[in-house]
């Protein structure tokens, strides 16, 4: 492994060269069977033939044009990724690169509506304790764990953070007069896969909606199908009115969006933002490819109904080291006994010629994150239970 690269990652001994539907191959040869997607990003798996085919005929005709003007892929993907998510309400999409940028543009859509309809001093973004929201200093300043707020301050200001579930502290935060958005993820992903009660949800859409705060779900992880609806904000029978997605939006290759309903379709103006790579053409030739096969009658289903099967699996084993099984669709926390970063260890230490390892994620220090690619089959799934249960 070279050691030129900056060492923010706390990375396992592994080097792939190369993947194939839900495995990948390291180095030496050895094979894994891929629990993580990249961290729910290779929704599809790993060299989808639809996937692989709609980036090479794009990469063969243009790259990337300058945002002076539309190019037809990505006029398409924008179409069709607003089509995908109105039922939710949403009306226009900003294509960016990232989660974080898409928070960001989130963020200043909230306080440009707040501003201009109610004047200064209703800036504030409520976030949610235990929440992920990025790495830029924003999108840090969002996030609601303290142990991401080390060594980087300055940090932007007015970001307020609440316990989720109190609908007690939700009153109180948005009550202030000083509050233009509300950031929740539906299903908290970074901090153990810890999804929000439908009480909550109803609670914090009744009360925005009075309050006229913008109701933004940062559905970066589990957005794009993750939890058996194209939004996960979709099982709560809620409309915000704005939706981040990043991460499995194009299957692999960096992209973001931001999208609005009705309340903030228009708020940004021309030469209110901007991102270079934004809407590449690239993100957007895989983006239709993810979105056409998410959308494909019966696929959603097959997410709810192969998450259900892990889960029951789980719980069968009655395994005393496993504590709690959670989560929806395709985006599994497990609560162990022990810590969770030894088992990733084993899980690939398994791994030699003949014996497949387990890619396997953490999410806090005792539970296990599974987000595994859609198209994993129910033999691979009970292989790598198989493999975990081994382990456990
Ligand atoms: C819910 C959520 N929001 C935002 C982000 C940041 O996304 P990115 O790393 O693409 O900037 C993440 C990344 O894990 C995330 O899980």
């Amino acid at each position: 492994m070279t050691d030129v690269f900056m060492n923010t990652y706390h990375r396992l001994p592994l080097t792939f060269t190369k993947g194939e539907g839900s495995w990948l191959t390291d180095t030496k040869g050895r094979r894994y069977l891929d629990f993580t997607a990249g961290i729910a990003v290779n929704c599809l798996g790993h060299g989808h033939p639809a996937l692989v085919k709609a980036i090479a005929d794009q990469a063969a005709k243009f790259n990337h044009v300058c945002n002076y003007y539309q190019s037809d892929v990505s006029a398409a993907f924008a179409e069709k990724l607003v089509a995908a998510c109105s039922a939710s309400g949403m009306r226009r999409v900003f294509l960016g690169n990232s989660g974080a940028e898409a928070n960001e543009g989130a963020c200043k859509i909230a306080r440009k509506y707040s501003l201009r309809k109610y004047g200064p001093g209703r800036y504030r973004i409520v976030t949610l304790r235990g929440s992920f929201h990025g790495r830029t200093i924003t999108t840090l300043a969002a996030t609601g764990q303290d142990k991401f707020h080390r060594d980087f301050g300055p940090f932007t200001e007015g970001f307020l953070y609440i316990p989720g579930g109190d609908i007690d502290a939700l009153d109180k935060a948005l009550d202030s007069n000083t509050v233009a958005g509300l950031l929740i993820e539906a299903i908290q992903g970074e901090s153990g896969i810890v999804p929000q009660t439908p009480e909550y949800i109803a609670a914090a859409a009744k009360r925005c909606a009075e309050r006229d705060i913008l109701l933004m779900f940062d559905e970066v992880q589990c957005g794009v199908g993750r939890t058996g609806t194209f939004l996960a904000c979709e099982a709560y029978g809620v409309k915000p009115d704005i939706v981040t997605l990043a991460k499995g939006l194009s299957g692999g290759v960096p992209v973001g969006a931001v999208l609005a309903g009705e309340k903030a379709a228009d708020v940004f103006g021309v030469s209110d933002h901007g991102s270079t790579f934004g809407g590449n053409p690239l993100a957007a030739a895989a983006g239709l490819v993810v979105l056409e096969t998410v959308n494909t009658p019966g696929f959603l289903a097959e997410i709810t109904r192969k998450g259900g099967k892990i889960r029951a699996e789980i719980d069968t084993w009655r395994h005393p080291a496993v504590k709690e099984v959670r989560g929806r669709g395709l985006m599994i926390g497990v609560d162990i006994t022990q810590d969770a970063w030894p088992v990733l260890e084993k899980a690939i230490a398994r791994a030699d010629a003949s014996t497949p390892g387990l890619l396997i994620l953490s999410a806090g220090p005792k539970t296990l994150r599974f987000l595994p690619p859609y198209i994993i089959s129910d033999a691979e799934i009970e292989q790598g239970l198989g493999i975990l249960q081994g382990l456990l």
